[in-house]
């Protein structure tokens, strides 16, 4: 697999979120951030702009859940048409059953952690999951300082996700800029979350291919054999 860009619409015009969406045509995914205000100190989107977004964009929508009750609230996502549906394993009562069942509704599913949450364990989900969303700051809001601290972690994940046999995608989502990609490429990261780098600059398309061409130029060994193979 190639490397993937996933822009966060956090940082875009709430108020022209179409307008906004295509002015990333370039870009892999649409992450699309939702907060509840009871996980996560911040209340953004939710169903019915997912399910308007999902018709107004042929990009893939990549739902990022930061709520409570996953379980309850997840597979209607999938059912809203996105392609992928990542929930937290903080949150998440039945993680499996709520992977299986996002699965069984044509979407991925992706697994996230909290900066401060332990991967011990991780290794026995994979199997269950397509992929892994290491959040690199606190969750919550957009344009936070990257924390250094969780590269560690990254590399973790990318061997553990190895010795499995590589399917499983690794997402870093937070403070990600041309600035510090190059550090999440280093340590295994193959698909990257910026919101506030993309959203911010005037010409987010641009933004786009320049984190793209820097991560593929530090890509991780696993993941530059893939991105040549694939070409
Ligand atoms: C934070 C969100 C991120 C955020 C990233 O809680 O999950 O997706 O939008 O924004 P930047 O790239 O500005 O840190
Ligand atoms: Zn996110």
């Amino acid at each position: 697999m190639d490397v993937q860009i996933a822009p966060s619409i956090l940082s875009a015009d709430f108020a022209r979120l179409a307008d906004e969406v295509a002015r990333i045509a370039g870009a892999d995914w649409v992450h699309v951030d939702v907060m509840d205000a009871h996980f996560v100190p911040n209340l953004t989107i939710g169903l019915p702009v997912v399910e308007a977004l999902a018709k107004s964009t042929d990009l893939p929508l990549d739902c990022h859940l930061m709520i409570d009750d996953p379980d309850r609230w997840a597979p209607g996502y999938a059912e809203a048409g996105a392609g992928s549906v990542t929930f937290h394993v903080e949150a998440a009562n039945a993680p499996i059953r709520l992977a299986r069942a996002l699965r069984g509704l044509g979407a991925r599913a992706g697994i996230a952690l909290n900066p401060a949450t332990a991967v011990d364990g991780l290794d026995d989900l994979l199997d269950e999951v397509d992929m892994v969303l290491l959040m690199t700051v606190e969750p919550g809001f957009g344009a936070q300082r990257f924390l250094d601290v969780v590269l560690p972690k990254v590399r973790r994940v990318r061997e553990a996700i190895d010795r499995r046999g590589g399917v499983v995608w690794l997402q870093v989502d937070g403070g990600v800029s041309l600035e510090t990609i190059e550090r999440c490429a280093d340590a295994g990261a193959d698909v990257f979350v910026a919101g506030s780098a993309v959203f911010g600059s005037d010409d987010p398309a641009a933004v786009v291919e320049s984190l793209r061409n820097a991560a593929r130029a530090h890509a991780h060994p696993r993941v530059a054999r893939a991105v040549d193979g694939g070409r």
